[in-house]
């Protein structure tokens, strides 16, 4: 199967899965505001927010109605996504200079200066990523974010000791009790066996030491996701 061809051919499916609340963007855009607020407290500047997976960018704009915010740049390796993307930027009126790249996670390390950014953003993107990958890439963030940067994360989170599948039968399981079409389940657990990387919490605190970045803060947790910050 082709890597992604869910997202360049079933974003309509996704979306779904976004406006019935079933991976808790409700929460995660919540969640985002107290970080920007919490961020902006302690910052005179204007800031620059940087998505890394972006999608169609519908569901991080509500938070970018902020004056404080100077620039957003939203970055993505599917085509279909950031042709949508364009389109409800454009419709969303925002007062802020916003720059959508057609690229990879794993690119980070070349697309952004050191120490120019103030808060990085992952919405259910990390997952795609290999271990070896993640770990790069939380590496290269750390780089890129300035001193007191935040990392906002929200993505599915292994339990220690469950495997990759433990995981895509149980979020099948809830699926099917949402009520989900046959089509619409079969679609996305192929898409989940073909492209998803889970990690358990105790892999990102491991790196997050390594790295050595100040403070992990759990902002939320369900069985099958977690939302947490890494500030630098
Ligand atoms: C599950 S969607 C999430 C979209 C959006 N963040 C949201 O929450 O609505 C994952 C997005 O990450 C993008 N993506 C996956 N792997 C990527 C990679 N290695 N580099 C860049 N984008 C990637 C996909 O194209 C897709 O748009």
């Amino acid at each position: 199967m082709e890597k992604l061809k869910y997202f360049q051919e079933d974003w309509n499916e996704y979306s779904k899965v976004i406006n019935t609340n079933f991976l808790y963007h409700t929460e995660i855009k919540e969640k985002f505001k107290l970080t920007i607020e919490n961020y902006l407290k302690n910052c005179e500047e204007s800031i620059i927010i940087v998505d890394f997976g972006c999608g169609d960018c519908s569901q991080i704009i509500p938070n970018l109605y902020n004056n404080r915010i100077k620039k957003f740049v939203g970055i993505d390796s599917t085509i279909a996504a950031l042709n949508s993307a364009e389109e409800i930027l454009k419709s969303a009126n925002l007062k802020l200079d916003y720059e959508l790249k057609l690229a990879k996670l794993e690119d980070c390390d070349q697309l952004f200066p050191e120490g120019s950014i103030d808060i990085i953003y992952l919405c259910y993107s990390l997952h795609h990523l290999s271990k070896y990958d993640k770990e790069e890439f939380l590496r290269s963030s750390h780089k890129k974010l300035k001193n007191n940067g935040v990392l906002f994360i929200s993505d599915g989170i292994l339990p220690e000791n469950r495997n990759q599948n433990d995981w895509i039968n149980l979020f099948e399981s809830k699926m099917y009790e949402k009520s989900f079409s046959q089509k619409e389940i079969k679609n996305m657990i192929d898409h989940c066996k073909n492209d998803d990387n889970h990690e358990t919490l105790s892999f990102y605190k491991k790196i997050c030491k390594n790295l050595k970045f100040k403070k992990f803060n759990i902002l939320f947790r369900s069985d099958l996701t977690i939302i947490f910050t890494l500030e630098r």
